[in-house]
Formats: structure tokens, sequence, C-alpha cells
């Protein structure tokens, strides 16, 4: 019978866990190696004393990096046209870092009127009870933005194109402005639409300036969408140019504590080599049903930033050629909501839900009346179409299709 003193284990045990092969370091293979670790060892104290994940020059722990995360980090800061890289566990997280790292109590934030919903609602419920507080700019008009800056602001988000209603602001317009009237204040944007492929946050050029000097200064990517492309990762990425900036915003990730799986990074980096294919497909795909929506009485309004009578046109043909896969429609108001519904869910290669870029067409409707603070000049209510791989022909069959369950 077992007592207290009998051991499970044998030298067996020691062995296996102090085994002594290494096995060769020379592998060169397409996939990076999946590296995990919580724990990881130091030669000797002193390398346990000087060792600095900071500046990505050794490993500390398993939060603060593994070859596999500082990889994927090195790989992203070329996409975002960034210098400096660090991972975190969803999109929301990154904007959430954003926040936390540049304001206290008394600040102020400015975000667009179109914001991505969860965004807005960190500011409501959470920065809030910290007394940080918000004002909402219309993301087309720079004098709103100016109107909305006071001597506390300290953050300005952007966002192109809004993520449901798809305007795509006047970015150089927005940043001029705040770096003259709040030269105080940080510029990040949310850069998971354009994903790095459609346009340069960083380097948007700017009459007189060097484009290298005119810019964002932080750009946050939900990594969830685009670069991962497989609907099955939640990640985010926070980038920037400057050093100093870079270092503050690290040491608000180490104290927060967050941490990615290295699965997840490693699905991240075989996704990345054909995000530029996807883009560019899905884009495609999306252009096409857009062309097609528009021929459909059902519609009043088509939303999509190469349309020319989309919001902001001009400021998208100015800075970019390529679009996200995404397109709203605006259901003729004198459709009532349960008919649009009835729509969507007679729906089957599109399926309901929430995200975009992965393999698989996604659906969701919107009330217009839900999505802006300042004013709404949207009516009837909105579907927003992800485009996935789909056949573009089978897609358009299938919203046909749909469309007569609108009786
Ligand atoms: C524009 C935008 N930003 C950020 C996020 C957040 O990404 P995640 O789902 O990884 O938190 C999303 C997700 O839908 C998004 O659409």
């Amino acid at each position: 019978m077992a007592d207290e003193h009998d051991d499970p284990t044998s030298p067996v045990s020691t062995a296996l866990i102090h085994h002594a092969y290494r096995a060769p370091v020379e592998w060169d293979a397409i996939p990076v190696g999946v590296h995990k670790a919580s724990t990881v060892f130091f030669p000797n104290v002193k390398a346990l004393r000087e060792r600095r994940w900071i500046d990505k020059s050794a490993y500390t722990y398993g939060l603060k990096g593994t070859p596999t995360s500082f990889t994927l980090e090195a790989r992203l800061a070329v996409l975002e046209g960034a210098e400096h890289v660090m991972l975190v566990p969803s999109g929301l997280a990154a904007i959430t870092l954003v926040d936390l790292a540049l304001l206290k109590t008394g600040d102020e934030l400015l975000l667009p009127d179109n914001v991505y919903g969860p965004s807005l609602s960190l500011a409501q419920h959470e920065l809030a009870r910290w007394g940080i507080s918000h004002r909402f700019y219309d993301p087309l008009d720079a004098a709103s933005l100016a109107q909305s800056i006071t001597p506390a602001t300290k953050l300005v988000w952007l966002e192109a194109a809004g993520s449901v209603t798809m305007e795509f602001p006047d970015l150089r317009g927005l940043i001029r402005t705040a770096r003259a009237l709040a030269p105080q204040a940080r510029i990040a944007i949310d850069h998971t639409w354009g994903a790095g492929l459609a346009f340069n946050p960083f380097r948007l050029g700017e009459p007189g300036v060097d484009a290298d000097d005119f810019g964002v200064d932080i750009a946050v990517h939900a990594l969830t969408k685009f670069p991962s492309g497989g609907g099955d990762v939640l990640m985010g990425s926070v980038a920037c140019r400057d050093v100093a900036l870079h270092h503050h915003l690290s040491w608000t990730h180490s104290r927060l504590g967050y941490g990615v799986g290295a699965d997840d990074v490693s699905a991240v980096l075989r996704g990345l080599p054909t995000i530029e294919l996807r883009y560019r497909a899905q884009d495609l795909a999306a252009r096409r049903i857009a062309a097609w929506a528009q021929t459909r009485p059902e519609f009043v309004r088509v939303l999509h930033p190469a349309l020319p009578a989309s919001p902001g046109h001009a400021h998208w043909a100015a800075l970019c050629t390529q679009a996200a896969g995404l397109v709203t429609v605006a259901f003729d108001p004198a459709i009532a909501s349960a008919r649009v519904d009835a729509f969507v869910d007679a729906l089957r290669l599109f399926r309901i839900g929430w995200s975009w870029a992965g393999p698989v067409s996604l659906v969701a409707p919107y009330d217009p009346a839900t999505l802006r603070k300042r004013s709404s000049d949207y009516r009837g209510t909105l579907v927003r179409l992800c485009i996935g791989l789909e056949n573009v022909d089978d897609l358009i069959a299938d919203l046909t299709q749909a469309l007569g369950a609108l009786g």
C-alpha cells in the first residue's frame, strides 16, 4: 500500500527531465519554430541579473518574448512600415494598451464618431471610472476635430475606413489639425482595415514635408483579421517608429501581463506570406459585389470607399488603390428591419457573425441609430458584408436568392 514516503518517480524521471541530448541547432525550413515557455533558463546568476528583454536582446520570461514572438514582431514591422511592434492578446487589447499607457486621470481622448464600438465602450465604462474623459469628432470634418481639442487632449484616435459605415477620413488633414492644436497629444490609428497594405499611416506624405516625417505615432492592428486570415486566432499588435514611445508602451505591456500563445503566433506567421494575395482577392470580390449591389432597387446606398458616392471617397482615392473586402448596403427605409433580418437569415454562403478577412463570407445587420453619437445621415437598416474567399458569382447568387426572402 502506498504511503507518503513513497516516491512515484525513479531516476528515469530525472533522466527524462534533464536529458543531456541537444539537437543540432542548424535547422532551416519554411515554418518558424514554435517556442513555448513560461520559464526561460539562465546559465548563471549574472545572466539572470543582467539580461534585458526591453530591447529584445535576450530572453527572460515567456511573457517578455520568445524567438517565435520576436520573429512575428519583426515581420509585422515590415508590414506596418514601423520600427517596433509588440504582440497583445487581441485587437481590442491593443487599443486598451495604448489608452492605458498614454492616459491618466484628467486627460481626454478624442474618438471618431464612427469608432469601432468596443473602443468606445472601453472609454465609456472603464476609462471614465479612472477620470479619463472622451469626446467625439466627425471623422470627415477636420474642423470638428479642431473644435473638440482642449488642453487636456492627450490622445487622438483615427480609423480608416470606418468599420461599418466605411467613411474614409482625410487622414492628412486630421493629423495636421491634431499636430497644430494638440502638440501635447499622441495620434494613434486603428489600422485593421488598411492592414499595412492599403496605405502606410506612418508615412502619409504631405506637400513640403518629408513623407517620412508625417504620420501617426502608433498603429494598432487586429491580427485576428487579415494577418491571421484563418478565422482561428485572436491577436493584436501595437506598432510605432519611436523607440522611446515603444519602450513606454512595452513597460505598460509588461505590467499588464499581456501574453500570446506560441501556437497562435505560429498561425499568424503562417498567414503572413499570403496576406497580400488574400487582401487583393477580397478587395476585388468586394468591388464586384458593391457594383452588383448598386444595381439592386432594395438598396438605397452602397458604402465602399472605392465608390465615388461613398463618404470620403476622394480621401481614399488620394491615398490608396486598394481596399479591404468589406461592403455595407443600406436597405430602403421602407423595408422594415424584420424583413432585413429575414434576408440575412436566408443567406446560405454568407454566415452570420462578427469579424472579417477569413475564408468564409460574413454578414451582420446594424441599426444606424446605434452607430453614431453626433449625427446620423444613414437611413434604413445597414447590412455589412465581409467577403471571404468563395467564388464571387456564387456569393452574388446567394445574395440574390436571399433578397427573395424580403417578401
Ligand atoms: C476595426 C477593428 N478594430 C479592432 C478590432 C478588435 O479585434 P479583436 O477582435 O482581435 O479584439 C476589430 C474586431 O472586429 C475591428 O473590426
